[in-house]
């Protein structure tokens, strides 16, 4: 199939685009690399140097390559940067989108595959696993750029067939070490990989008085490896499907690690130096997925679900940058 992926020069697009060029795909990639970069995109894709709010020049290629399908990866992704710069993050993930989607439906693009993302829900106020119905109320810019795409497709009316993915927190790199993360300030595994590796590094976890365990906070963690098998079958999910309601699904292990945990298993392989910093505007005390839909819908099972593995691929990724 001709499958055209956005920010296809970032961390998660570079890796879904990976597997579906093995698959025997062929990849069409759009990315401005404002934030991605050159070296991650693969080298059996197409790419092409566009913003995709750029309708006219998209608006050829779908029609030129007869793309099918698409995966929309490309979006401003720090929580932190969205708290400073709230318009631009509305812009960028939020009414681009709309422009992108719309050009899509135009061309006749049969399938739409969109990354959101666990910070559209409200803070849970007890120690529950989400399920996808659970209250919307992102606390972040960020979160509400991509509520609002969501709500968006929710409106439309077309023969479009959309799904929305809402990732928890995504981590570790490509097992063959062909991509990763690239300098995310905000990325927990990237930090701590550098403050493995580097001696003057030291990894900071952020609040120790949150009302969890050990009092810091509570994520669900995703290994790219998997969420990138979930995007894969979820494509062929809606190539069978019939009806064209729209699949939402949580994306994560339905596990949840505390920060401390990630360093207590850190530090019994490798040498690490930890201090406890304030608390982050906008961060979350305790988000867990219910996984229930997507192993369910999709008949997806977990095969690199281990805090150990994903540590050792983070170090051995950033080891290699
Ligand atoms: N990384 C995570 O933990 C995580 C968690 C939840 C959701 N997500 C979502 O997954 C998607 C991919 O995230 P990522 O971690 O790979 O981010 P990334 O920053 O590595 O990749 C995003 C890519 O999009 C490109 N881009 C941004 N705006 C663009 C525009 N207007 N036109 C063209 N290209 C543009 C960037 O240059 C970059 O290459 C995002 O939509 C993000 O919101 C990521």
């Amino acid at each position: 199939m001709n499958i055209l992926v956005t920010g296809g020069a970032g961390y998660i697009g570079s890796k879904v685009s990976l597997d579906l060029l093995e698959l025997g795909h062929k990849v069409f990639i759009i990315d401005n690399l404002s934030k991605g970069k050159r070296k991650l995109i693969p080298k059996k894709s197409i790419f092409f140097k566009l913003d995709i709010s750029n309708k006219k020049q998209i608006s050829n290629l779908i029609k030129k390559y007869k793309i099918h399908a698409v995966y929309h990866f490309a979006a401003f992704i720090s929580v932190p940067e969205s708290l400073k710069k709230p318009k631009l993050y509305l812009m960028n993930n939020y009414y681009k989108t709309k422009i992108f989607i719309n050009n899509c439906i135009e061309n006749n693009v049969k399938y739409f595959i969109f990354s959101s993302t666990a910070a559209v829900y409200e803070n849970p106020k007890k120690k529950i696993k989400i399920k996808e119905n659970f209250k919307r109320n992102p606390k972040n810019p960020y979160g509400l750029s991509k509520l609002l795409v969501e709500n968006y497709i929710y409106s439309l009316q077309n023969d479009t067939k959309f799904c929305i993915l809402r990732y928890f927190n995504v981590a570790g790199a490509d097992k063959k070490l062909r991509t990763g993360q690239l300098n995310n300030n905000s990325n927990l595994f990237n930090n701590l990989s550098k403050a493995i590796l580097l001696k003057n590094k030291v990894f900071e976890i952020y609040g120790k008085n949150y009302l969890t365990k050990d009092g810091t906070a509570v994520r669900d963690f995703i290994h790219l490896e998997d969420l990138s098998n979930i995007h894969v079958k979820c494509l062929s999910f809606l190539k069978k499907k019939l009806n064209n309601k729209i699949l939402t699904l949580n994306c994560g292990y339905g596990e949840g690690y505390s920060v401390y945990d990630i360093v207590s298993i850190a530090k019994k392989r490798y040498k690490l130096n930890f201090v406890y910093k304030k608390k982050r505007t906008g961060d979350l005390p305790f988000i867990v997925a219910n996984c229930n839909n997507l192993q369910k819908k999709l008949k997806w099972r977990p095969k690199f679900n281990s805090i150990r593995k994903i540590i050792d691929l983070s170090v051995r990724w950033e080891k290699k940058l």
